[in-house]
C-alpha cells in the first residue's frame, strides 16, 4: 500500500486520473496537489467508498503533498492552445516540471516520477537534468508517459481494419509505438504482418485510382502521429486530450503500482526513458544509430518497451528492432532526428538556470 501524489490534480487530466487512482487497491493515500482547487477535488473524491485516503494540498503545500510518496504523477502545466507556439508551451511547462521534481527530490527521493506534462520529449530531459543537478537522479525512476499513443494506435488500427470485425482490446499484441511523443517522433509499429499488408494494399489500390485511402497505412500513421490535433480541433481550442489521457496515464501508473508490489505486469510497457541509465539502453542507442546514421550518444532518450522492476524502468527492449519493416525504418530515421533537437532543448533549459 503506497502514497501516490498527483501534481496538477485539478486539471482536465488530473481530475479523472485521480478518480481512477482512487479505485486502485494498492493506493492507501492519494495526495492531490494543484495551484488551484485541489482541496475541493480531494473532498469530492474522498466520498468515493474505496480504501485510499484522499487529501488536497494547495499552492504552498507542495512539500507536504509529495512527502513520502512512492509514486508521483505529473500532469501539471498548460495544455496546447490555438496560437500558442511549441516554444511557449515548452517554456511554461519546463519551469513547472523543474519546480515540481525539485520538491520530489527533496521530500520523496524514493518516488518513481511519471511525466505527463507536454512536450514530453523535452520535459523528461528537464526532469532528469534537474534531478542530476540536485544529485538526486535515480536511473529508471523518471518515465515519460507515452501510453496515449499506444491506446490511440490500437483504436485507430482497429478502425482502419474495420472496427466491426476486430475487437479493440485484441489489438494490444498487434501494434505498439516507439520513438517520442509528438508528431513525427511518434512511430507506430504494426506487429502483425497481415494487418500491415492490408493497410499498404489499401494505399496501393487508392493510388491506382489517383486517390488516397482513408483506411490505408499512410492515414493510419498520420492519425497516430497527429491524433492529438483531432481532439484540440474538436474541443474548439478549449483544451487537449484529457479523458483518453487520464485512462492512458492510469494504465501506465497501474503497471508501475503492480510492479512496486512485485505483481506481474502485462509485459514490457512502452515509455520515454533516458537510455544510458538503464540496462539495454546502450545497445538500443547503438542499433538506432546504425539504422539512422547518427551518433549513438545523440540518441539519449527514446520511447520503447521497458521491463519494470520495483516500479522502475529496469531494462529497455531491443528485440522489436528485428521485426521493423522498411516503412517503419523510414519513420524511425525522421523521428530520431527530430527527437535530438527536442532533448537538447530540455537539457539547455536546465543548464540556463544554473
Ligand atoms: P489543464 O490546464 O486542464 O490542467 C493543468 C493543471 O495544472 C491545472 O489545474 C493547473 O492549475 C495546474 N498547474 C499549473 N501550474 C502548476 C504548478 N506549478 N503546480 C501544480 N499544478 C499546476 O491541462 P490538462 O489538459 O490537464 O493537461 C495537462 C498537461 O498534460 C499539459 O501539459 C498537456 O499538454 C499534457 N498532456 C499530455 C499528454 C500525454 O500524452 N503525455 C496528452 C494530453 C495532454
Amino acid at each position: 500500500m503506497v502514497k501516490v501524489a498527483v501534481l496538477g490534480a485539478a486539471g482536465g487530466i488530473g481530475q479523472p486520473l485521480s478518480l481512477l487512482l482512487k479505485m486502485n487497491p494498492y493506493v492507501s493515500q492519494l495526495a492531490l496537489y494543484d495551484i488551484r482547487l485541489a482541496p475541493g477535488v480531494a473532498t469530492d473524491l474522498s466520498h468515493v467508498n474505496t480504501n485510499a485516503r484522499c487529501r488536497g494540498y494547495s499552492k504552498d503545500e507542495l512539500n507536504a503533498a509529495v512527502s513520502g510518496a512512492k509514486l508521483v504523477v505529473i500532469p501539471a502545466g498548460v495544455p496546447r492552445k490555438p496560437g500558442m507556439t511549441r516554444d511557449e508551451l515548452f517554456r511554461v511547462n519546463a519551469g513547472i516540471v523543474a519546480q515540481l521534481v525539485t520538491a520530489v527530490a527533496q521530500n520523496a527521493p524514493q518516488a518513481r516520477i511519471l511525466i505527463i506534462s507536454n512536450p514530453v520529449n523535452s520535459t523528461v530531459p528537464v526532469a532528469v537534468e534537474t534531478l542530476r543537478a540536485l544529485g538526486a537522479l535515480s536511473p529508471g525512476k523518471v518515465m515519460g508517459v507515452t501510453t496515449l499513443d499506444v491506446v490511440r494506435a490500437q483504436t485507430f488500427l482497429s478502425e482502419s481494419l474495420g472496427a466491426a470485425n476486430y475487437a479493440r482490446d485484441g489489438m494490444r499484441r498487434h501494434v505498439t509505438v516507439v520513438g517520442g511523443h509528438s508528431g513525427k517522433t511518434i512511430v507506430p509499429l504494426v506487429l502483425n504482418n497481415t494487418y500491415r499488408a492490408r493497410l499498404i494494399a489499401a494505399d496501393a489500390k487508392a493510388a491506382k485510382r489517383g486517390g488516397k485511402a482513408a483506411n490505408g497505412y499512410a492515414a493510419f500513421v498520420h492519425r497516430v502521429q497527429f491524433g492529438g490535433d483531432e481532439v484540440v480541433e474538436a474541443k474548439q481550442g478549449a483544451g487537449s486530450a484529457t479523458l483518453s489521457m487520464a485512462l492512458a496515464g492510469y494504465r501506465f501508473a497501474e503497471q508501475v503500482l503492480k510492479s512496486i508490489h512485485s505483481e506481474a505486469t502485462e509485459g514490457p510497457v512502452p515509455c520515454f526513458v533516458h537510455l544510458p541509465s538503464i540496462a539495454g539502453g546502450s545497445e538500443l542507442q547503438e542499433r538506432l544509430a546504425a539504422l539512422s546514421g547518427r551518433e549513438s550518444r545523440s540518441i539519449e532518450y527514446f520511447a520503447a518497451p521497458v521491463r519494470l522492476e520495483h516500479g522502475e524502468a529496469k531494462h529497455v527492449e531491443c528485440a522489436w528492432l528485428d521485426a521493423v519493416h522498411k516503412e517503419e525504418q523510414a519513420l524511425l530515421v525522421t523521428a530520431i532526428a527530430d527527437l535530438e533537437a527536442n532533448v537538447v532543448k530540455g537539457k539547455r533549459f536546465v543548464q540556463s538556470k544554473m
